[in-house]
């Protein structure tokens, strides 16, 4: 029997900084029992041509055919699971209003965990099949609806951390729903760390709990306190909403006479297992603070071209030290796939950019340097993900798990536009990254496990 439980032979991509691709072209990729990756070879080493004779003919032996290709799997920063329901709807209202009347209302039907089960259920299947292997959860307010969607992750691979949503003023959330009281939340939350731990030991690739307070508006000074003691306790992950539209922000400061981030902190709610989402109205000195912490930034930006109106600095931050991954922010994003999330990072990026050209027009506007392109967005949905979260997934190489999409460019009914075989590597990863459609994804693996196969 051999040391490997799988070995793979292929062309990979995967992000060596935050904007090179490492093109890894013919690799073989040897995977251990606990679905992490032991060893790559490149045809250029000695030993290559050895180990394809001694593994290619045995059942464990997997090699891509021609115009397929590996990717790492997606992380996904931020995910609202039960507004799947809700996607694609009412994107037109302010937040505010779309929080109010639309997603605070079906929300409050998670109570009922039939329906919990179906749509979470369609959910994880869904992100599994557009190549997202690892989900940052907000769930609903409910602890049994909430494990169950740990459940659902745990049963059909995906690496979920899930949170428990934290809503208990009730001056500002509606009564049919929110927590009960201050008391309950916290017992909640615990009740559910508790569950999801227990959970996590029954699975291979892992589901975590997640101290989720939804945003500052939504909780209590008491509530947010001992949140972040909870976490601390825990050692959990914790997320929330930062800074996302200008009524948040505003909201906060006038509460507390500072900045989301900075209140965020003082209530021991930042740190290195902390993803805040959007984070569009950051200062230089917040973001300073999450470099300070390694906090890291959620970027969403499907959602903020609707509920913010705004495109964050993302190379500004990059360049500040702070981690940054990628978000779908179902449904304040219609998309649950990181291809459209990608895409969408790169478009914003380029409308924030100064696009005068000075020889024609004198006035200036935007702000330079701030495109991204889309190594730096693969980046986002990947790697920077992985370091966002503390965990050793996002990128294809020694020490990380085999969390892979494999993308077939020959399907035909989404072919994609490749005519020569011989075409550069790094064309073919930038045709993958903007016209790959659910249909392309092949197979998706999670931790050494197949999890999902294109019917
Ligand atoms: N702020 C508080 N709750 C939410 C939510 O569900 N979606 C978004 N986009 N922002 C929020
Ligand atoms: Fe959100």
């Amino acid at each position: 029997m051999s040391e490997y439980t799988h070995i793979f032979k292929g062309t990979a991509f995967t992000s060596k900084s935050a904007t090179d691709v490492h093109i890894l072209k013919d690799y073989l990729f040897f995977i251990n029992a606990d679905g992490m990756i032991v060893k790559t070879v490149a045809p250029e080493q000695a030993d290559y041509q050895q180990l394809l004779i001694t593994y290619q003919d045995q059942n464990n032996f997997h090699a891509l055919a021609e115009g397929q290709y590996f990717l790492p799997g997606f992380v996904d920063l931020h995910v609202h699971a039960p507004q799947w329901a809700q996607s694609g709807t009412a994107l037109d209202i302010p937040l505010y209003d779309w929080l109010n009347t639309y997603t605070f209302p079906i929300e409050s039907k998670f109570s009922d965990l039939a329906f919990a089960q179906e749509v979470y259920e369609d959910l994880v299947s869904t992100l599994l099949a557009n190549g997202t292997t690892t989900s940052l959860y907000f769930a609903t307010v409910h602890k049994d609806a909430s494990v169950l969607l740990a459940k659902i992750c745990a049963e059909k691979g995906q690496r979920g951390l899930v949170g428990k949503v934290v809503m208990d003023d009730p001056e500002q959330n509606p009564d049919f729903y929110r927590d009960e009281n201050t008391k309950t939340a916290l017992e909640d939350t615990e009740e559910f760390i508790l569950a999801v731990k227990d959970l996590a030991k029954t699975t291979k690739q892992g589901v975590y709990p997640v101290v989720t307070p939804r945003f500052i508006p939504s909780c209590t000074d008491g509530a947010l306190k001992g949140l972040g003691e909870l976490a601390a306790k825990y050692d959990t992950h914790i997320q929330s909403h930062c800074s996302e539209s200008d009524w948040e922000h505003g909201y906060v400061k006038e509460r507390f006479n500072k900045n989301d981030a900075v209140a965020l902190h003082d209530f021991g709610l930042l740190g290195d297992k902390s993803v805040m989402a959007h984070c569009n109205f950051l200062s230089d000195e917040d973001a300073r603070l999450f470099a300070e912490t390694g906090t890291a930034i959620g970027h969403c930006p499907i959602s903020n071209a609707y509920f913010a109106n705004s495109v964050i600095p993302i190379a500004r931050f990059h360049a500040m030290g702070v981690d940054i991954g990628l978000g779908s922010d179902v449904s304040g994003g219609f998309s649950p796939s990181l291809f459209d999330n990608a895409r969408q990072a790169v478009m914003s990026s380029r409308m924030l950019e100064d696009g005068v050209d000075t020889a024609i027009v004198a006035e200036k506007r935007g702000v330079p340097n701030s495109r991204i392109t889309i190594n730096e967005a693969f980046y986002l949905a990947t790697a920077g993900g992985g370091e966002s979260l503390s965990l050793p997934i996002g990128r294809l190489q020694e020490n990380y798990t085999w969390d892979v999409q494999i993308i077939d460019t020959k399907i035909s009914t989404a072919k994609l536009p490749i005519f020569d075989q011989n075409e550069d590597l790094h064309d073919i990863f930038q045709k993958i990254m903007y016209l790959v459609r659910p249909e392309n994804i092949r197979e998706v693996w999670v931790q050494g496990n197949k999890v999902h196969t294109r019917d």
